[in-house]
């Protein structure tokens, strides 16, 4: 038998028709340097194949792998994406008293959504191509899919997100270790600064639709459903190729549409199939460029500023995507409707009450899309439909993914912008970006000063910084990080600063990331010496003006002709930069920070106080008495407040109760230090006054009280 691999053959642009010779990584035309490029394969060789059927072949979207494009099947990025079931909508069909209705349960792709498909595919050819650096803009689904295929791949993938994209599905995609880039601004907005973001650094830009991955990819769910719907509908006449009457999605780009049109195209040109299905395309209707293109008869789609909640289905501006599936409307037939939001809320709830699927917004838009089509007679009651359960993601804990995870991007107010217009302020954003994704590691055994430096220097540009408050876990953030720079201490516990450099020296991806120590040691000339190897600098704690270190930093990071982000290359000379004349020391710079202690029991008092002053210098002062402390709080307005419950003339509740109906003390935040066992309510009730902290005066720790009071006067 034949081998099993791809039939590709040429390369056609769709721009000006031009063919030419596929190979990895193609872009673009070489007569016209369009990116609308279509693959074309020997489809006669593989008719002959796929004529005996595709028995025993792999469980996965690679059993197609004649019409996908990769030349190299060992090159293949797998989770075991694709053959999805294909299910009949018994209850839909009864409601509907429609006998024809099948689901494509894209569901269970390896991250929940049918983006996997494209993610696989387009991942694959990268890896052929020998692509290891990727940026994708997306609504979601597609950035949590193409996140973990990188991550398998070990592609490193930087990922513009719309700010309105579900936190979840950022925390999902940092969780593959992908850079979240959230874009203040509308998906088309985001677009353009991904690809912006892309051509300054010179990275792979994944384009979508027009490229040939991704569309190819979607072309496996129209042969998947053509092998499985005969016998769907009769199990006898399992093996045979059958296509339905109609395929129906939720669209945005169109990149599934476009894809899965092409598959049966390509079934029904090499006689498998009897027909080439209609294509219904179901948009948002606050997000409808190609419902309002079709309705009016156009062969082009005017752009639109999204207005919807349902925002994985953003696309704005559809460009020549929408061209294209006009064209195979105008060819085949299909229709192309919106639906409301509510609409949407509507089917979701109906699709998972009645046939136990639940979906997500975007792919309730085509299952209400079905219910007008059908209601309207647009789908005839003999006609067979597949309909796409394009997605359903889980999310991810709060808890596993830190916010430092994402990264903000501001630009012009989605509503302000206007379609087709040059975008305000995208180069001011550029450069901002290219600080914030610049990642410096500060590591210091005293919190005080790592959170200071932390602060002094994002005063200065808004970099990403990580705070470390001891070498091993320094150690562990850069080896996780890379950053572009390392500020670190020198004496600490368990491992010092000396060890840490050796460390970072020995391994070749940390080796060159430059290190400024920041140390309180004198040191003699064999320490400087054995700094020399990997110090960029070194500065003596209490003796220089931080302005100065600032300054230090961002020339080091910019060392290296601007290009911040690999600043690591830029090691300098080792120099000892003391200032001649301090001007703010470290120990200097903090603000005192006051803190009302209400504690009737004069024991308790001092011991809280004491373990509190270890950690910063703060001005403590202590009341015995509920009515008197609010008298204090008033005319003190004190940084924070640690309670104690019950106390003379008014308790502890009551106090919170009075400190929140002020206005002008509402903010203050409150830790409660209690030796009551607080019962569920009482808990519930401290938490609805915003108290997030309550300690057990039996089971205080001082490192973690410290610690609690630190981050409650952030
Ligand atoms: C769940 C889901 N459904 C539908 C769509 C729309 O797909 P297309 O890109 O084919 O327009 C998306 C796109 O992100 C999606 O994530
Ligand atoms: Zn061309």
């Amino acid at each position: 038998m034949t081998p099993i691999k791809s039939c590709l053959t040429k390369v056609k642009c769709l721009a000006c028709n031009h063919e030419f010779e596929f190979y990895p990584g193609v872009d673009k035309c070489p007569a016209c340097n369009g990116a609308w490029l279509d693959a074309q394969y020997d489809y006669q060789t593989v008719a002959q194949i796929w004529k005996n059927g595709l028995l025993g072949r792999i469980n996965s979207l690679w059993r197609y792998v004649e019409l996908l494009p990769v030349a190299d099947p060992e090159k293949i990025v797998t989770m075991g994406e694709g053959q999805t079931p294909l299910v009949r909508a018994s209850k839909t069909q009864q409601r509907l008293n429609h006998p024809n209705i099948f689901i494509k349960d894209e569901r269970l792709a390896p991250t929940s959504s049918f983006k996997d498909r494209q993610a696989a595919v387009a991942v694959t050819a990268m890896n052929e191509a020998g692509i290891r650096e990727c940026v994708l803009a997306s609504t979601g689904n597609a950035a949590v899919a193409y996140a973990a295929y990188c991550a398998r791949a070990d592609i490193k993938l930087w990922l513009f997100l719309t700010s309105m994209v579900p936190a979840a599905k950022m925390r999902e995609s940092a969780l593959y270790g992908a850079e979240v880039i959230k874009v203040a601004g509308t998906y088309d907005q985001a677009k353009k600064v991904a690809a912006d973001f892309a051509a300054r650094r010179d990275i792979h830009l994944d384009k979508g639709a027009k490229a040939i991955p991704g569309k190819e990819s979607m072309k496996t769910v129209a042969f998947e459903i053509a092998t499985e719907l005969a016998s769907c509908l009769r199990p006898q006449a399992h093996g045979r190729w059958q296509a339905p009457d109609w395929y129906l999605q939720a669209v945005s780009g169109g990149i599934g549409p476009l894809g899965v049109q092409k598959g049966f195209e390509e079934l029904f040109g090499m006689g498998l199939i009897d027909r080439v299905p209609k294509i219904g395309i179901i948009q948002v209707a606050g997000c409808s460029p190609m419902v309002q293109a079709f309705q009016a008869g156009k062969a082009k789609a005017d752009a639109v500023i999204p207005e919807t909640r349902i925002t994985v289905l953003s696309t704005g501006d559809p460009g020549v995507g929408y061209e294209l599936l006009y064209q195979v409307n105008q060819k085949y037939g299909g229709y192309m409707l919106a639906v409301s939001d509510e609409e949407a809320f509507g089917a979701m709830r109906l699709l998972a009450k009645t046939e136990g699927y639940s979906v997500e917004p975007a792919t309730a838009v085509a299952f209400a899309g079905l219910d007008k089509m059908v209601k309207q007679g647009i789908i005839r009651p003999d006609e067979i439909v597949v309909v796409s359960c394009s997605g359903h993601t889980f999310p991810v804990e709060k808890h596993i993914m830190d916010e430092e995870s994402v990264v903000d991007v501001r630009l012009a107010h989605p509503a302000e912008a206007v379609p087709g217009a040059p975008l305000d302020g995208l180069g001011s954003a550029l450069e901002r970006l290219d600080e914030q994704v610049t990642t410096i590691v500060v590591i210091d055994d005293n919190p005080m000063d790592s959170r200071l430096i932390r602060r002094l220097l994002q005063a200065k540009k808004p970099y990403r910084i990580f705070e470390a408050n001891s070498a091993p876990e320094g150690l562990q953030i850069i080896r996780d990080r890379l950053p572009d720079l390392v500020v670190s201490d020198l004496t600490m516990p368990e491992m010092d600063g000396f060890t840490l450099l050796e460390e970072l020296k020995k391994d070749p991806l940390t080796a060159k990331i430059p290190v400024i120590v920041v140390s309180a040691k004198d040191l003699t000339p064999e320490d400087k010496k054995r700094l020399s190897r990997q110090a960029t600098s070194i500065w003596a704690k209490g003796s220089f003006s931080t302005q100065d270190l600032v300054e230090h930093v961002v020339e080091t990071l910019s060392g290296s002709g601007g290009d911040v982000a690999r600043g690591r290359e830029a090691v300098k000379e080792v120099k000892s930069a003391v200032a001649a004349e301090p001007s703010e020391s470290i120990a200097e710079a903090q603000e005192v920070k006051k803190i009302l202690l209400i504690e009737d029991n004069p024991m308790d008092a001092r011991l809280i106080s004491r373990m509190l002053e270890k950690g910063r210098s703060l001005e403590i002062k202590q009341v015995q008495a509920g009515r008197k402390a609010l008298e204090v709080i008033r005319a003190e307005e004190p940084h924070l407040i640690v309670l104690d419950l019950i106390i003379p003339d008014m308790n502890g509740f009551q106090i919170l109760e009075a400190l929140r109906k002020d206005k002008d003390l509402d903010a203050i935040p409150v830790i409660v230090i209690t030796s009551k066992d607080l019962s569920q309510a009482e808990r519930q009730f401290l938490t609805s006054q915003g108290v997030n902290s309550m300690w057990r005066k039996d089971k205080l720790d001082r490192k973690k009280l410290v610690a609690d009071v630190e981050a409650q006067l952030e």
